[in-house]
């Protein structure tokens, strides 16, 4: 069994930078203030400038958009604001001729409470969709610790559990342990779960069959009830992978898990990096000295020029997935996503943003960008959008041109689904364009030399060279069978130097920032960076 689940090599994922698009603020086509499908086609061109390979959507299915489109209320009808199932086949073709794969987002967990199937798991009489979710066996049953509870809200006589908010009702995928004496809690294998889990795979197969090449997967780990170590949710994606190899073999997974160290086992080819699960991601690019002492957001982040991160924050934490994982599936890092204020952008000048991307494009794994992080697009304080919250001002349009409205649409201001940044000197992809030196550009540059070294790809080795507890800078290799390359970062504005343990010769393949300088200690390479430095290097041996 283990052998057929990881049998497979992923293949196309090796040079592929994904680009996530959340639809809602991308392109609005028919001037009514929000993003839609059409829209994302007729942007194709400048997708494919940017040499991403794959897209992922934010969700665009039917919802009443109260977490937006977190809360599906029919997983095979493309929501009609965004268009029609026409309109996404239409996106599957005319991306797939430019070499785009686009991959969908799935919500296993939960659904609408506008969802047919909640609507008649409601209901007291037992019918066909009683134990499609989860429901305590009394209404007053409605403190039980781990689980979040809604009581009161039909007339069937018990509670729902909810995954995030409350209406969001879970999907039934059964308890790990179910408690005897709780005959609410149901085995993986009753009759209702085994549905849900066939619903699952239908949905997946319809989409698929669409053309669509894979799934995005919402709070995978969430599946399974009480299941500590999370071993019955990781057979279930077992279960599905090992479905999805016999009959969509090209399919990618990549789950919103955060625990590589699980979801790559379970069947997942790819997963995020996120805060919740590994914190020191936030320790990357986030950690913002000031605003709130003795939280997790507190103190210096790696790529802050004062120079008082540690990347061993994040690099403790990488390093153990990343050789559990090694050979099995890959490790995503974001720029950053949907749910993430601020964004990459904030505080961060050209050139420091451009170390970021260094960074981003040349670690092992298949690297994710958050649309508009291209461009620098800022992130905002912004009251509360079908339920965003905190998360809203990092949702907001995409930036285009000098027409009104950043060349988002046509609607007026208040029409829009989210205000675009007001300053004059707002980023666009047009002033972009036109500067060779403009973050876009060289983000560009940077995908491509990732698609012409196998050795900066996903799979090639990883070895770091030098990282150290508090000081700059970090320095890697990475390897394939053919070739190796050292990436050395310093993000610091102060000068450092980084014995390396190698005797070999390193040749610039590219330079970003003040030239540095090699030379060789007692038989070893030392590298010696200016302030917001780094650089690519071919090792010659
Ligand atoms: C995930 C999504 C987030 C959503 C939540 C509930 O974390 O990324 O946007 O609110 O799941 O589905
Ligand atoms: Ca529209």
């Amino acid at each position: 069994m283990e052998d057929t689940i990881h049998g497979s090599e992923p293949d196309w994922l090796e040079d592929t930078v994904f680009y996530e698009i959340y639809p809602q603020s991308f392109y609005d086509s028919n001037g009514d203030g929000i993003g839609d499908i059409q829209g994302i086609i007729l942007k194709l061109d400048y997708i494919q400038s940017l040499g991403v390979k794959a897209c992922w959507l934010d969700p665009c299915f039917e919802s009443p958009f109260q977490d937006a489109g977190y809360d599906v209320s029919d997983y095979y009808k493309v929501a009609g604001r965004y268009g029609t199932n026409a309109d996404l086949k239409r996106l599957f073709d005319e991306a797939g001729k430019r070499g785009i794969r686009i991959l969908l987002d799935l919500v296993p967990g939960h659904t609408s409470v506008l969802h047919p199937w909640f609507i008649e798991s409601c209901k007291p009489e037992r019918n066909q969709y009683t134990d499609y979710y989860i429901w305590t066996d009394a209404h007053w049953k409605w403190e039980i610790p781990g689980f979040k509870l809604t009581s009161g809200y039909s007339q069937r006589d018990g509670c729902y559990v909810s995954n995030f908010f409350s209406f969001q009702p879970a999907l039934n995928y059964g308890f790990a342990n179910p408690d005897p004496d709780q005959a609410w809690q149901q085995s993986v294998d009753a009759p209702g779960p085994k549905q849900v889990r066939q619903e699952l795979k239908n949905i997946m197969r319809y989409w698929l069959e669409m053309g669509a090449s894979g799934f995005r997967v919402d709070i995978a780990n969430s599946l399974v009830k009480a299941d500590f170590g999370n071993r019955q949710t990781m057979q279930l994606w077992q279960e599905i992978r090992y479905w999805l190899d016999k009959d969509f073999p090209e399919a990618r997974l990549v789950s919103e898990w955060s625990m590589p160290s699980h979801a790559i086992p379970a069947g997942f080819h790819m997963d995020f990096c996120l805060p919740f699960g590994m914190p020191g991601y936030t320790a990357l690019f986030r950690k913002q000295y000031g605003p709130s002492p003795g939280t997790d957001r507190y103190g210096f982040n790696f790529f802050d020029p004062r120079g008082h991160g540690n990347i061993m924050e994040f690099l403790d934490e990488y390093l153990y997935h990343y050789r559990n994982t090694y050979g099995k599936g890959f490790i995503s890092i974001p720029t950053g996503n949907h749910d993430i204020n601020p964004r990459i952008s904030k505080g961060r000048t050209t050139d420091e943003l451009e170390l970021v991307f260094l960074f981003l494009l040349t670690m092992p794994g298949v690297p994710f960008i958050y649309y508009g992080d291209e461009i620098g697009l800022r992130s905002f304080d912004l009251p509360s959008k079908e339920g965003g919250y905190e998360r809203t001002g990092s949702r907001t349009p995409m930036q285009w041109s000098d027409a009104p409205n950043a060349g988002f649409s046509t609607a007026n201001r208040e029409q829009l689904y989210l205000p675009i940044d007001p300053s004059p000197d707002r980023p666009t992809v047009f002033k972009h364009e036109s500067d060779p030196l403009s973050l876009l550009n060289r983000v560009r540059e940077l995908v491509t030399i990732r698609k012409t070294f196998p050795a900066l790809q996903a799979s090639a080795h990883l070895d770091i060279l030098y990282a150290q507890p508090g000081v700059y800078p970090l320095v890697y290799q990475r390897a394939s069978a053919e070739e190796a390359y050292i990436i050395a970062i310093n993000p610091s504005s102060q000068p450092v130097t980084a014995r390396l343990p190698l005797q070999a010769t390193a040749v610039p393949i590219r330079i970003y920032g003040p030239q540095d300088v090699f030379t060789m200690q007692d038989d070893r390479l030392v590298i010696h960076l200016p302030g917001i430095s780094g650089g690519i290097y071919r090792l010659a041996k």
